[in-house]
């Protein structure tokens, strides 16, 4: 590529730098481009420099879009196509929040892998996900979007979401570069507001928000994108420390960094840069390679670079990032990559990738209540059924747009199939399947009120004069306050935005042919007023956990606790956590001491059983988490069986970063504890580290 580079001009360097949507390529009347041409500041001639497009929605469109633009490039570079494949392309599986639910590495990387296949059949090279985020906060719309609260969940889903896509080499058929965002600490938008003001320690960046980040650039993601917040007060596109101290030096990145929307220009908005020449100064000289859907770069940069007042150097290597990108891809030798219409027909929605995701939904809904074991209901069973969701064909979630929503069930079609359905009067079940619309969440999605809404609220209240058992269905893209709503039903299912598959998922989950298997990968708050709430928060000077005084860290009005726990789901089997023995209570430097835990199905019914581990560091250099969520396993038990499951702690679990953002490892003593939630330990011990 060093040779490639060598012939092009300035002109046509920058304009591999800037990506911008199809829509100047097919739109092909002047007049229809006049406008956006204009905001964008490139003439027609000059759209053919640009180095890559956002989106695109079909093979066919794709082929066109590369041909015509190639007939003008003179060194022919292709052109590299990015779209958000967040959950799926056209067989969507459940949000990443609900994903995350099913503690299950392997069916997350099973859907990045069909995801990526189904998005490469229309010709798209990079996915820009995941979405590292950690989230504390549902009033964000765009926890959904996430893998929740536990930095450690977070490293492992998003490490499991690039394995997917990626595999071992882009250029294989079906297989995309990963593109994970938003870096960094975007999750922690004051107030829930998105986009609004982040500000948080480097210590708290390092020991919780890089986790996710962490996770997909070890797994190898080609691609950063950085956030819209500010970080130290410097927004992140323009932030030089978090880019080259943080992203390139500590995390070892030295792929492409692009921008997000808009996000090079909107550093005016922030008061950071006087004007749109020094946003492109300001973010390209930090680090950020390439401009999303602005041309600031290409508009400003140049004369820059021609009069040497900016370092050809620095453009070379951003420009060799993305030349080398498209290599990798293989696209200098197949310029269409995988796009093909026989192809894509053939792969997206197969019946294989519909199984896929009706098995990831399976283990992503989660169990909330089950009262005197009113589920799963007999084959048989008459159900009434209400509430708004019940006809809702789109329950794919936010960020599904290439989604093929045609072949999308309500579920009360599923029952309808099934022969389910009755009259109130001689239904034995209600269930009502409320919660929030497919448009209530993602991106500019927050919300001040999460309470369980309160229509909805009003119809149960009603409903519970029939004197029937209440099996409440809940689709929402974030925790909702559910502690009124709680109290009025016998059983309560969680089922996020299951994607593709959500109608038959519910169905099967009813009726007992998937037993849920699910855990809570956020905290769910008891009301609004308690958030940010979440389970590994520091103890402060007065912790409260049931001392009675009052000068202690407490509500007057609301307890300390969530609702529901981080960790905490329910099955259709009962689980019981027997025999958990440790072989040492001493670990030492390069050794592992080993924990091994029986977990019995005291039941008749076959079920998934997550064993959780936690640790927590009795005494550091810095205030550490009651609990901290190292490990766990999700293990598969047969009715009336045990399955024995065993975990190797070492002296890895116990590092942490000091105040000033050091990695440190202190010898001492720390509480290990089995749990099957945060709030539901089973056994506890006292292990020490010694040097
Ligand atoms: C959006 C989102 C980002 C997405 C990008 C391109 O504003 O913040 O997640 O990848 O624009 O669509």
């Amino acid at each position: 590529m060093k040779e490639l580079l060598r012939q092009m001009t300035t002109e046509e360097k920058l304009g591999q730098l800037v990506m911008i949507s199809p829509f100047f390529f097919t739109h092909h009347e002047q007049k229809q481009l006049t406008g956006p041409l204009v905001e964008l500041g490139l003439t027609e001639d000059e759209l053919y420099f640009v180095g890559s497009i956002l989106g695109i929605g079909s093979p066919e469109e794709m082929i066109k879009v590369q041909e015509k633009y190639l007939k003008r490039s003179r060194l022919k570079i292709p052109l590299i196509f990015m779209a958000d494949i967040i959950h799926g392309y056209q067989t969507i599986f459940p949000i990443p929040l609900a994903l995350a639910s099913s503690f299950n590495e392997e069916l997350v990387e099973t859907a990045a892998k069909i995801a990526a296949k189904e998005a490469a059949s229309s010709g798209i090279g990079v996915s820009f996900s995941p979405m590292a985020d950690l989230s504390r906060d549902p009033r964000w719309g765009r926890v959904m979007e996430s893998f929740g609260e536990d930095p450690y969940l977070n490293y492992l889903f998003s490490a499991a979401t690039t394995r997917g896509y990626q595999g071992k080499n882009i250029k294989e058929k079906g297989k995309i570069a990963s593109c994970v965002k938003h870096f960094a600490a975007y999750g922690l938008a004051e107030a829930g507001k998105d986009y609004n003001t982040v500000d948080l320690s480097v210590y708290n960046l390092k020991q919780n928000f890089l986790s996710g980040y962490k996770g997909a650039i070890d797994a190898g993601a080609k691609m950063v994108m950085n956030s819209f917040n500010i970080f130290q007060g410097v927004p992140a596109v323009m932030n030089r420390y978090l880019l080259q101290n943080i992203l390139r030096a500590e995390l070892g990145f030295n792929g492409i960094i692009i921008s997000d929307y808009n996000a090079v220009k909107e550093t005016v908005a922030h008061g950071v840069s006087a004007d749109f020449r020094a946003a492109a100064i300001n973010s390209f000289t930090a680090g950020t390679d390439i401009e999303m859907a602005s041309a600031t770069y290409f508009k400003v940069l140049k004369e820059l670079f021609d009069q040497n007042k900016l370092p050809l150097k620095l453009l070379d290597e951003a420009v060799l990032r993305v030349l080398n990108l498209k290599q990798e891809l293989g696209l200098f030798e197949n310029p269409y990559k995988d796009a093909s219409t026989e192809d894509h027909n053939k792969i997206v929605m197969s019946d294989k990738h519909l199984a896929e995701a009706l098995k990831v939904a399976h283990q992503s809904l989660v169990l909330l209540k089950n009262e005197n074991h009113v589920l799963p209901l007999q084959q048989n069973a008459k159900i009434a059924l209400f509430g708004p969701n019940s006809a809702e064909a789109n329950l794919n979630g936010a960020w599904s747009w290439h989604g093929y929503r045609a072949v999308n069930k309500t579920l009360k079609e599923s029952l309808e199939e099934t022969n389910s359905l009755a009259l109130i009067e001689d239904a034995d079940y209600i269930v009502y399947f409320g919660g929030e619309k497919n448009s209530e969440s993602g991106e500019a999605k927050s919300k001040t009120n999460l309470d369980f809404p309160e229509a909805q609220l009003k119809e149960l209240v009603a409903l519970r004069k029939y004197n029937k058992p209440i099996i409440l269905l809940i689709a929402a893209g974030r925790p909702l306050i559910l502690t009124e709503v709680e109290k009025l039903v016998d059983s309560i299912i969680y089922t996020w935005f299951l994607g593709t598959k959500s109608a038959a998922a519910i169905r099967e989950t009813i009726f007992g042919l998937n037993n849920p298997s699910a855990k809570l990968p956020m905290s769910f708050p008891r009301n609004c007023g308690q958030i940010p709430i979440y389970y590994n928060h520091l103890p402060t000077g007065r912790p409260a956990d049931g001392i009675d005084d009052s000068y202690r860290s407490a509500y007057l009005d609301s307890p300390n606790t969530p609702l529901y726990p981080f960790g905490y789901g329910l099955s259709y089997s009962q689980f019981k956590l027997k025999n958990i023995t440790l072989d040492s209570a001493v670990i030492k430097p390069e050794q592992a001491i080993n924990l091994s835990v029986e977990v019995c199905n005291c039941s008749e019914r076959a079920g998934y059983e997550v064993v959780l581990i936690y640790l927590r560091d009795l005494v550091a250099q810095v205030s550490r988490p009651i609990l901290e969520f190292k490990k766990f396993k999700k293990v598969f038990v047969n009715g009336k069986s045990s399955v024995n499951v065993n975990f190797q702690i070492n002296q890895e679990d116990l590092v942490y970063y000091n105040s000033h953002g050091k990695l440190v490892l202190d010898e001492g003593e720390f509480e290990l504890h089995v749990a099957q939630a945060s709030n539901k330990i089973i056994k506890s011990f006292t292990i020490n580290f010694l040097k």
